[in-house]
């Protein structure tokens, strides 16, 4: 059995890995996420960002893409850091990326200053359209 605090370590060693791979040379902000999904499967992603602005892809994005590819269904754990001084949440647009692969045990944490805070997709996004309105 692998204890809570053994997972959000790797989850930060994982997510603090893919920053070092961001490609972001116009907002000098480097971003890195990883996700533990269903199959306790870890899924990297970092923000590319683009010459054309607009284009630039963010780090959950980029992390769900991989996840998505691998087979994974459902966002358990998603780990945030940044080289930001603050602590740093999801830009709106993420929040709804990551809403569409949670459920309201989904943990959005956010690793900064040897800290981890852990917020629930209800905390980022209340009020949120999804899947259950087109039904
Ligand atoms: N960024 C992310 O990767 N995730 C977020 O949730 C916030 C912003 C990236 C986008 C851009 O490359 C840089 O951070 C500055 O906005």
């Amino acid at each position: 059995m692998i204890t809570k605090d053994a997972i959000e370590k790797r989850l930060i060693e994982q997510a603090e890995a893919a920053m070092e791979k961001a490609h972001a040379p116009y907002s000098g902000f480097s971003v890195g996420a990883a996700i533990m999904d269903e199959n306790q499967q870890i899924h990297q992603g970092c923000n590319v960002e683009n010459a054309a602005y607009p284009l630039g892809v963010c780090a959950e994005g980029s992390a769900i893409s991989n996840m998505v590819l691998s087979g994974g269904k459902e966002i358990k754990k998603i780990m945030l850091v940044s080289t930001g001084e603050q602590l740093v949440t999801p830009c709106g647009g993420c929040r709804q990326k990551i809403k569409e692969f949670s459920n309201p045990e989904t943990e959005i944490i956010v690793y900064h200053d040897n800290k981890t805070t852990v917020f629930s997709m209800e905390d980022l996004l209340p009020h949120s359209f999804s899947k259950e309105f087109l039904k």
